[in-house]
């Protein structure tokens, strides 16, 4: 069965990339939703026009991703897409936010999306698709949004070192880097500075470029003229001088 596995499905992005992959790419017999909230997903699943297989698991922990080994091991699906969207941030000093939030962000974002990556790829088919959601948080390191910007810094560092590992096998992973984007994401992740509300993005059109960049074998998509400028200069300028501006803001 050709399947796009989504993990963040509930929820912003994730739940557009279903949305969008649902619509757009004809060759899929069945999606995999993924996340905590069941409601959520079969509300969507009874919107969409494929088959659907409803996953209810906390990514975070050690046995649902063991469980759900297991289910790829029983079903053997043929994976067209994974899309790695579930995660979360939360703003503020290292000092201010608690450990255990610190390292529930890690678990999400890197932990649970290495694991995902590692086991669907013994069942990605010859042309598929890796989508792992990065940040633009990933290109320089942000005093304030320090352990989530660690996090897509390594996001962003896997799905390159994984695309160069798997693209000759024809599997071709993309990282996508938004700048801020409307979703239930920035309702827990806190008061976003001001000067970001400036970026915010509409989460369908950053999935829709997010697809074809992916669809085009590009590694990393970037939206919007705003992000792909801070992304060159983060290439340009020595990150020490960046932060020093931002230190002084
Ligand atoms: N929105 C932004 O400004 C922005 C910018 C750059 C990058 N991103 C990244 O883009 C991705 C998607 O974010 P979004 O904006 O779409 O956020 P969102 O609307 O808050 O969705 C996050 C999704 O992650 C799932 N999730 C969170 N913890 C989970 C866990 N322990 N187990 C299973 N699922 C879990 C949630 O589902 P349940 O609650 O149902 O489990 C939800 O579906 C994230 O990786 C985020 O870091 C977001």
């Amino acid at each position: 069965m050709r399947t796009a596995i989504i993990t963040g499905a509930s929820s912003g992005m994730g739940r557009e990339m279903a949305l969008a992959i649902d619509q757009k790419i004809r060759q899929i017999e069945e999606l995999w939703l993924l996340g905590r909230r069941e409601e959520r997903l079969r509300e969507l699943a009874n919107s969409l026009s494929r088959k659907c297989r409803v996953i209810c698991l906390d990514l975070c922990s050690a046995t649902a991703i063991r469980d759900f080994e297991e289910l790829l091991k029983a079903k053997n699906p043929e994976i067209v897409f994974l899309v790695n969207a579930a995660g979360f941030g939360r703003m503020g000093r290292i000092s201010a936010l608690s450990l255990e939030e610190q390292l529930a962000m890690l678990d999400i974002n890197c932990r649970a999306l290495t694991a995902l990556c590692r086991i669907c790829l013994p069942y990605m088919a010859e042309k598929s698709r890796i989508i792992n959601f990065a940040s633009a948080a990933a290109f320089l390191p942000q005093p304030g949004f320090a352990v989530y910007a660690a996090g897509k810094s390594y996001v962003l560092s896997f799905s390159r070192a994984l695309n160069a590992e798997t693209r000759n096998a024809g599997c071709h992973v993309t990282a996508v880097c938004p700048g801020p984007v409307r979703t239930e994401f920035l309702d827990l992740a806190g008061k976003i500075p001001s000067y970001k509300r400036f970026f915010i993005a509409d989460a369908k059109k950053v999935v829709r470029k997010a697809l074809k960049d992916s669809l085009e074998g590009k590694d990393v998509s970037v939206y919007g003229l705003g992000m792909n400028l801070f992304y060159m200069i983060t290439k340009i300028i020595p990150h020490g001088a960046i932060l020093l501006l931002f230190r002084k803001r």
